[in-house]
């Protein structure tokens, strides 16, 4: 099937199996290795991206459910010259990663729980990304940056 996506703003044609993932599509058709498969069990937030701005597990999507939406993968947060996303920025600065095998998808969890919710406190923080699981964190570094990144919002 024929299938129109725009990724990272840039909008792509390819031909695609009506059964393949938007995971996969995006790591192997459009070779953007940063959104990680993490699990087969849609359970591990590794995957994470936005479609039309909202976060969506990449795995638990069709690659045709894609079709003519906007997707942004972590690749796509920086600005041309290479300036990070405020989130990335947090993160950074908060240590919010160790392995970074997560970070992709914590990141764009994290600026999807910011647009619904753009002063979480600690504990909504924890409830936002509780669909995204990190093995070396202890998540209190990443709660710190959601929280850091919240405060400069505002700012
Ligand atoms: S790879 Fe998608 S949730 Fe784990
Ligand atoms: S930094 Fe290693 S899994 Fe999160």
């Amino acid at each position: 099937m024929k299938v129109e996506i725009a990724v990272n703003g840039v909008k792509r044609t390819d031909e695609v199996e009506p059964r393949l993932l938007l995971a996969h599509y995006l790591r192997e058709v459009a070779g953007l290795k940063g959104t990680n498969i993490g699990c087969d069990t849609s359970s591990c937030g590794a995957c994470t991206v936005h479609v039309d701005g909202e976060s969506v597990k990449s795995c638990t999507v069709l690659a045709v459910q894609a079709d003519g939406r906007q997707v942004t993968t972590v690749e796509g947060l920086a600005s041309e010259d290479g300036t990070m996303h405020p989130m990335q920025r947090a993160f950074q600065q908060e240590h919010a990663l160790q392995c970074g095998f997560c970070t992709p998808g914590m990141v764009m969890a994290s600026i999807g729980l910011l647009a619904e919710n753009p002063d979480p406190t600690e504990q909504e923080i924890r409830e936002g990304l509780e669909g995204n699981l990190c093995r070396c964190t202890g998540y209190h570094n990443i709660v710190r940056a959601v929280r850091l990144a919240a405060e400069g919002n505002r700012a």
